[in-house]
């Protein structure tokens, strides 16, 4: 009996550990979405929103995440002949660069 109940036990506490830590997990996934997607709030008011630019500025959406990232590093490195990107991706991290590419590249 008592090792039946502490089976029990054991198995309801590693039910709920497994299940806290699922939801830390899925809430950590669900604040770095809404980072990113606060971040690029930022270039909508030259990119357009969500990367679908009304004017002369290139639009982000569905673009290849590999080129937008090759993009930003370039701008972020002085690399790339331009003014308005070349001084801003220097105010990123190359993780918020790489979300940045990813977020822009899943937009449709
Ligand atoms: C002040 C306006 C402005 C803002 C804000 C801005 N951009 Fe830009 N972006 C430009 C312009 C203009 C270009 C064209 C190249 C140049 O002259 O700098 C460009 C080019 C780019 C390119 C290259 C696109 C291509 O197809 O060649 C990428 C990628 C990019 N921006 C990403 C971003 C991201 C990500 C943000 C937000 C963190 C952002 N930009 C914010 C103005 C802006």
């Amino acid at each position: 009996m008592p090792l039946r109940l502490a089976t029990q036990v054991t198995g309801t506490f590693v039910a709920l550990a497994a299940l806290a830590s699922w939801s830390v997990a899925d809430a950590q996934d669900d604040a770095a979405a809404l980072q990113t997607a606060v971040l690029a709030g930022s270039c909508a008011n030259c990119h357009g929103t969500d990367g679908h630019s009304p004017g002369a500025i290139p639009s982000l959406a569905g673009k290849k995440e590999e080129d937008l990232l090759k993009a930003l590093t370039a701008f972020k490195q002085g690399k790339a002949k331009v003014t308005v990107m070349t001084r801003l991706a220097k105010g990123y991290t190359d993780e918020q660069l790489a979300a940045l590419a990813h977020y822009f590249a899943t937009r449709e």
